[in-house]
């Protein structure tokens, strides 16, 4: 397996490797010939190995926010829950208000995770018909304890599970059948690798049986129309067919790594990452217990800003993240998702001190002069 060395810690959209890439240089076919049914086909088994299920997993051209919409849209009448600890979780519940649903949330504030305590006490004061929780707030670095959660959603109430694992999904466990998850959608641009355009989805049976009662689930947003048309092989509409190539080729990659050795690979780069914040006298913006594995938010220390960090390692030739929205000017993000190596991310380190060192000798002469 090549290994190109990475300089890119974006937390989406992440680094791809040069043959997937090629892949997606494949003469295009027509989405309704055999040869692209088998190749569609063929996703399927491999993308339920990742998202360790049984049911169907499906393919949509359109970036997460759509799945995001569609999902609601097509599984829910009336009433839903939304949890909101972030800029994403924060997204489905203006997604849900703006196609005209009643949404309630239960909310903490930016940085904490969602505590499956006041999920139960919401879902005891009103039916809802779908619970949807992003895993992985890739806003703030925190990562929610989804199990836990499902089990308060599946133990209280007939709710659908509807899961954000947009950043999460290949880089940390999802177990979308062991946790009774309904929904699951991710875009591949993350930790799975592939350039942004495609969102892969999960869809139970139950997911689907509720569907049929909802009257208006639109077209292109109909999740139902998408599974019909899965179970006979192909897509609703013409699917980015270089992107479909780059997908199955990289989840061969991901498959011959194995998707727990994976995960562990994530794991190991966010413990690093969070011991060398506190080696710098930064601050992690999540607790321990909470930490995203594919994405570490925090504070840079006293004299260095955010912004300034960011800046610097770019002149270095070395690609972060600053902060989402109003943390911008405070926090600083490294992706190490995909395909980043604990290599990349040692070579990173070693780089933002180097930078932080340049940025406290400017802060001393400034202070002198
Ligand atoms: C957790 C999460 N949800 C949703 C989205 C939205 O994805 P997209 O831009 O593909 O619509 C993102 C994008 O960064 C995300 O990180």
């Amino acid at each position: 397996m090549s290994m190109e060395a990475i300089r890119y810690f974006v937390p989406g959209p992440v680094f791809v490797r040069s043959q997937v890439r090629e892949a997606m240089t494949r003469e295009i076919v027509p989405h309704r010939s055999q040869v692209f049914i088998d190749l569609y086909r063929g996703l399927g088994p491999q993308l339920q190995q990742v998202f360790r299920t049984r049911e169907d997993v499906l393919v949509a051209t359109s970036s997460s926010t759509f799945v995001m919409e569609s999902a609601i849209l097509s599984t829910v009448g009336s009433d839903v829950l939304n949890l909101t600890c972030g800029a994403f979780s924060e997204r489905w519940h203006a997604i849900a208000r703006a196609v005209g649903k009643h949404a309630d949330r239960v909310s903490v504030p930016w940085g904490e995770a969602v505590d499956p305590d006041l999920v139960r006490q919401a879902l005891r004061r009103k039916r809802y018909e779908a619970v949807t929780v992003v895993h992985n707030e890739t806003s703030t670095g925190v990562m929610n304890p989804l199990a836990e959660i499902a089990a308060v959603v599946r133990g209280e109430s007939d709710a659908l599970v509807l899961v954000d694992a947009v950043s999460s999904l290949g880089g940390a466990p999802v177990e979308t059948d062991a946790w009774g998850l309904d929904v699951v959608l991710a875009g591949t641009q993350k930790a799975l690798a592939v350039p942004p355009g495609l969102t892969v989805f999960s869809f139970s049976d139950r997911a689907a049986d509720r569907a049929e009662k909802v009257p208006v689930r639109g077209f292109y947003s109909d999740l139902l129309r998408y599974r019909r048309k899965h179970k006979a092989g192909g897509t609703i509409t013409t699917p980015a067919i270089p992107l479909v190539y780059a997908l199955d080729d990289q989840l061969r990659r991901i498959l011959a790594e194995g998707v727990e050795r994976r995960w562990q690979r994530h794991l190991g780069m966010a413990t690093r990452s969070a011991e060398w914040v506190g080696s710098t006298g930064g601050a992690m913006v999540a607790a321990a217990d909470n930490r995203s594995w594919t994405v570490t938010c925090f504070r840079p220390p006293g004299a260095v800003s955010a912004p300034a960090l960011v800046r610097s390692a770019a002149e270095a030739g070395w690609t972060i993240s600053g902060g989402y929205g109003e943390w911008k000017p405070s926090t600083v993000r490294i992706g190490h998702m995909g395909e980043v190596q604990p290599s990349d991310l040692e070579g990173l380190l070693a780089a933002l001190d180097e930078c932080m060192i340049g940025l406290r000798r400017e802060a001393e002469q400034g202070d002198r002069t």
